[in-house]
């Protein structure tokens, strides 16, 4: 009952399998307004003197609605830095970051907080169940969390349920699952409330193949039939080859930024990255 739903010749067309809602697509109480997410010339240094590090340095660019990105570079590039600078999870060094007409660093702490459950959904490898709450309470923790957030719409809520393949687990906990169908219990709630940007660190990195195809699918899925800003790190090229974008990072700056741009030649060039 748990295999994944994805058969082994994926991408599948993910539209094919998560079609607009456009009832709640234009409901003003979610957060699916589509919003340019924006970073300027922004730095991010640890330490000080000779070990100063720049983790991110000087990034100029933009992220259009309806488009997934990825975001390729060696290890120690920059990615999760540049990623956290995106998200309000870490404060730029100098430079910004702006959402629509909203400029991260101008907002308190409770705000950009509050900015980030509203409008934005995490998928990272490390990831959060809560085992005292059964698989459907965890998909629907957004809304127990916060009182002024609209109810989930059931109809997205079922086509996430349903690419996911957590249907027959609904009732169970999450010590009664694998890590596999946990981090996919994950991967739902990061969504279930329509974000208008969604970022994924090393999104299929723990997972089996045919799962991480059918999470990669339903993430290319976002952007173009829910109008989201995808924004996926990644250090595999068969990833990164769905994306409408692909930037480069090398040792904190960016050094490509390219259309979709095919597997094979997506490895040339992180090879010829770590090789500089
Ligand atoms: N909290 C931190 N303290 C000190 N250095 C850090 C910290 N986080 C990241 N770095 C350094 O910043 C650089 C970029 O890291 P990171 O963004 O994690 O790269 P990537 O995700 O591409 O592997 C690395 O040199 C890393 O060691
Ligand atoms: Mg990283």
């Amino acid at each position: 009952m748990t295999s994944p739903p994805t058969p082994a010749s994926a991408p599948t067309s993910p539209s094919a399998r998560i079609p607009p809602t456009p009832q709640a697509r234009e409901s003003s109480t979610y957060a699916s307004v589509r919003r340019l997410l924006r970073a300027t010339r922004v730095s991010r240094g640890y330490g000080s003197g000779h070990g100063r590090v720049a983790a991110v340095d000087d990034v100029t660019v933009d992220f259009d609605p309806g488009t997934l990105t990825a975001v390729m570079g060696p290890s120690g590039s920059g990615k999760s830095t540049l990623m956290h600078l995106l998200a309000g999870l870490d404060r730029p060094s100098s430079g910004g970051v702006t959402l629509g007409d909203q400029d991260l660093n101008a907002l308190s702490d409770d705000d950009l907080t509050r900015l980030r459950r509203d409008a934005m959904g995490f998928v990272f490898q490390a990831f959060t169940v809560f085992d005292d709450l059964s698989v459907a309470e965890n998909v629907d923790v957004p809304f127990r969390l916060a009182r002024d957030v609209a109810p989930a719409d059931p109809q997205w809520r079922a086509h996430l349920i349903d690419a996911l393949d957590l249907a027959p687990l609904l009732a169970r906990r999450p010590t009664e699952i694998s890590g596999g169908q946990q981090q996919r219990v994950a991967i739902a709630r990061a969504l279930v409330h329509r974000p208008s940007v969604v970022f994924a660190d090393e999104p299929t990195g723990n997972l089996d193949l045919a799962t991480g195809r059918s999470v990669l699918a339903l993430l290319a899925g976002l952007a173009p039939t829910q109008g989201c800003t995808v924004v996926m790190v990644t250090h595999d090229p068969a990833a990164a080859a769905v994306a409408d974008r692909v930037l480069v990072l090398a040792d904190g700056r960016l050094v490509h930024d390219l259309p979709r741009t095919d597997a094979a030649t997506l490895s040339q060039l992180m090879l010829a990255e770590v090789a500089r």
